[in-house]
């Protein structure tokens, strides 16, 4: 009797230890953690990162990018639909921010100067007469840290980064935490969280150029829109806001029903002349789940756009001009990519009238987007 019991707790042992050994195997399948050189000094890894659906995506602490999202179309057959390298070598070349976090301060600021509590910042100029992306040393050019993704059951990626006080002319240690998680429902959900130890300015983004044909494989003047946003943010000529916030309607910036890209890019109305096409930001009328819609009709590809921020930049991959080249040797021409910058407007520091991207000693920013990927 007592050698039966025995037997069943060894065998039920046995069981569990094989089945915690299983599950350890699957969580170390999920996600793949390669060394891929080192740069500025520190290791920079290659993440792959693979849900129940057998789906992938690809990150890299560097910049803290995507660099790869592999979805199907309704066939069933795969493709990379984000811009990115397949080398190290051409990925710390520096590119037009692919995949990466960008920060401080995503977009523009005017001449590179703003002012908090009387104190004037001055930042470097490197987009004509202002700053743009957090300037040359941004965070798309550090590397940052990896983390452990800890027990989740779905795959995700952590990047942690410290940037001093006065790093590219921003007041205040910052600590910025960026969690990617790949669900199962082919969502790549994002979480940003960051604090300071004195008063600055903030707006954080993820940069990635999105191709639902694939990367590389021709335009995206298809691809069919809805961005809900009953107004948009009009620029100069050198792309700072001038203030207004001016409504869609009747102009080729409404996207409130389904256009495509290529529609109404050409027409001859001011604010597309200044971008060379779109490269706005749309105030989100934030009253609905999802923000905005990308639909390629071809392969069946839909991704949606979820997010917490004010804002979100659309921009048409106007400045690509087919000298970067991308996975498998293809080019990125112009306008072969688009991006949905999610979120504050840009120059937001001189403008009080703009939703506050202030961030105070003791306050914990957080912030979350999430790019779905279906087809229909
Ligand atoms: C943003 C800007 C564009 C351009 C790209 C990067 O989207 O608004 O004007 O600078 O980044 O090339």
């Amino acid at each position: 009797m007592k050698r039966t019991l025995l037997l069943s707790l060894t065998l039920i042992a046995a069981a569990a230890w094989f089945s915690a050994c299983n599950q350890s195997a699957k969580t170390k399948e999920m996600v793949k953690k390669e060394l891929i050189g080192t740069h500025k000094g520190k290791d920079v890894f290659l993440l792959t990162l693979t849900n129940k659906k057998g789906n992938i995506i690809k990150l890299t602490n560097f910049g803290a990018r995507i660099t790869w999202i592999e979805v199907p179309d309704r066939n069933g057959n795969k493709e990379n639909v984000t811009f990115g390298f397949d080398t190290f070598e051409s990925m710390i070349k520096g590119d037009p921010y692919f995949g990466s976090v960008v920060g401080r301060y995503a977009n523009r600021i005017a001449k590179g100067k703003f002012t908090l509590d009387g104190v004037e910042y001055s930042l470097a100029l490197n987009n004509g007469p202002n700053s743009l992306h957090g300037g040359p040393g941004g965070w798309h050019s550090a590397v940052w840290n990896t983390e452990d993704g800890g027990k989740s059951k779905v795959p995700t990626a952590v990047f942690t980064l410290k940037s001093p006080d006065m790093e590219e002319g921003y007041p205040g240690n910052m600590d910025i935490n960026v969690v990617y998680t790949w669900t199962d429902n082919n969502e790549i959900v994002i979480d940003y969280t960051c604090t300071t130890d004195k008063k600055t300015v903030l707006n954080i983004t993820n940069h990635a150029y999105f191709n639902l044909h694939g990367a590389g494989n021709g335009d995206i003047l298809d691809h069919q829109m809805v961005i809900k946003a009953s107004r948009f943010v009009p620029v100069d000529s050198t792309l700072i806001p001038t203030g207004e916030l001016r409504p869609v309607e009747g102009t080729p910036f409404d996207f409130t029903t389904p256009h495509t890209v290529g529609e109404r890019i050409g027409e001859n109305y001011e604010q597309l002349l200044l971008g060379k096409g779109y490269d706005h930001t749309f105030v989100l009328d934030n009253k609905e789940e999802v923000d905005a819609t990308v639909y390629e009709p071809v392969s069946g590809r839909l991704m949606e756009v979820i997010t917490d921020q004010p804002g979100v930049q659309f921009y048409t991959g106007n400045f690509l001009n087919g000298r970067m080249i991308g996975h498998g040797g293809k080019p990125y021409n112009h306008r072969t990519g688009l991006c949905l910058e999610t979120g504050h407007y840009p120059d937001s520091p001189n403008h009080p009238e703009f939703p506050s991207t202030l961030l105070n000693p003791g306050e914990t920013f957080k912030s979350q987007t999430i790019y779905r990927f279906s087809v229909k």
